[in-house]
């Protein structure tokens, strides 16, 4: 925790926050991981600490390949250390593989996942960014694959409080991308109360 809150602190725009994802919010997140039939290919974006990590770990069968994309090299050293190094001891080599990048410049494999599971705070975003990162995540995934991502609950109303015009612009302009998406990818929102803050968690399904 103390490690995270110094990481964060650091880097405000890029992690968004100063709590890692609560149990409830990280199962709420990998539930399209949970859900889905193996063999499966998961990609996980911004997994920071690694609590929605520990919940698609313990799901990853035999057959199943996971992807993590993390920007800090902080967050991807601590990560490796404490929960894919021992899981490693378990699993097959090569089932797992982190790549310290930024989502919007690593080379996957488009096309080719059945979920990816998105923690980046879009909401710090400029609104390009977050079209860049929402439309390339969708091109991830397999056709009838699935996103899911959050976002803190009440985060835009209260952030527009505190903004001058550009930033409520780009505010208004993410929300807007959202409801796009939501209604282009079958959408589905679920409200997670035990988080700080609480969190809603958005799924979309590519067609
Ligand atoms: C809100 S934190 C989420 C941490 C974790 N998923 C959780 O639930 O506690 C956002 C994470 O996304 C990472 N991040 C931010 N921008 C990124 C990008 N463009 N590509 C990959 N990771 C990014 C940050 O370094 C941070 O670890």
């Amino acid at each position: 925790m103390i490690q995270f809150l110094s990481i964060a602190f650091r880097n405000m725009k890029t992690v968004g926050t100063i709590c890692p994802s609560s149990p409830m919010l990280a199962r709420s997140l990998a539930a399209a991981a949970i859900e889905s039939t193996s063999p499966k290919r998961i990609l996980e974006v911004g997994p920071g600490t690694g609590p929605v990590t520990k919940e698609i770990l313990k799901c990853l069968g035999p057959d199943d390949v996971l992807d993590i994309v993390e920007l800090s090299s902080e967050f991807c050293q601590d990560l490796d250390a404490k929960i894919l190094t021992p899981w490693r001891t378990r699993g097959k080599p090569g089932q797992v593989t982190l790549h310290n990048a930024a989502i919007q410049d690593v080379e996957l494999e488009m096309g080719s996942y059945d979920c990816v599971i998105c923690g980046l705070p879009f909401n710090n975003f400029e609104i390009d960014l977050v079209e860049t990162i929402m439309r390339r995540l969708l091109d991830l995934l397999r056709p009838g694959g699935e996103l899911s991502y959050f976002c803190y609950f009440g985060a835009k109303t209260m952030k527009s409080t505190v903004l001058d015009g550009p930033g409520r612009d780009n505010l208004r302009a993410i929300a807007r991308l959202e409801r796009e998406l939501h209604l282009a990818h079958s959408g589905s929102r679920h409200v997670v109360l035990a988080n700080i803050p609480p969190a809603e968690v958005r799924r979309l399904q590519k067609p």
